[in-house]
């Protein structure tokens, strides 16, 4: 049984974060979508949103499970005995900030080990920063979110709208 984890900020989970957790739970037995949680980083959605959406969006997938850490990548791995990370590559630019991630993590843990998957070409373009920009102008996000993140951004609007 070969489990895999599948880390991010998720700040929120894009439709390419779900083709990248589709593809891969077709490789491996097990996934885990990690919700990450840095103090140093300013998020736009808090840790319980970027889970709330995780889990609705892959709740009826089957061995996919969703969980957050805090502090070293690694330290989770080598507690859960994981040793696969899987992470999306969009365009060239993403390889110089996977490739610095992935010698620094298999420095600090050397059984680490990534599984990269190219980002099908309908999502090459996305991005959580992109769909942060989009609501920050009150644009629609629709083509680029799962309907979890969609429905809890219109719940809210109307909220404010009363
Ligand atoms: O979606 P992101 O922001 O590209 O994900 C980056 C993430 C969360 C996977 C990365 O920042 C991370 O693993 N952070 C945990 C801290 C850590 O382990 N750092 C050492 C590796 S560079």
């Amino acid at each position: 049984m070969i489990s895999a984890i599948y880390p991010g900020s998720f700040d929120p989970i894009t439709l390419g974060h779900v083709d990248v957790v589709e593809r891969a739970i077709t490789v491996f037995d097990e996934l885990f979508v990690l919700v990450a949680e840095n103090e140093q980083k300013q998020y736009m959605f808090t840790l319980e949103e970027r889970l709330k959406f995780a889990r609705e969006t892959f709740q009826s997938i089957p061995h996919v499970h969703v969980d957050s850490f805090h502090g070293l990548l690694v330290e989770y791995m080598r507690a859960k005995k994981i040793r696969v990370c899987v992470r999306g590559l969009r365009v060239l630019s993403d390889f110089e900030y996977e490739m610095r991630m992935a010698i620094t993590n298999k420095q600090l843990w050397s059984d680490y080990e990534v599984f990269y998957l190219i980002s099908d070409i309908k999502y090459a373009n996305f991005s959580s920063s992109l769909v942060r920009e989009i609501l920050h102008f009150r644009g629609h996000i629709n083509d680029f979110v799962p309907n979890s993140v969609v429905h809890y951004l219109k719940k809210q609007q109307e909220e404010d709208d009363v």
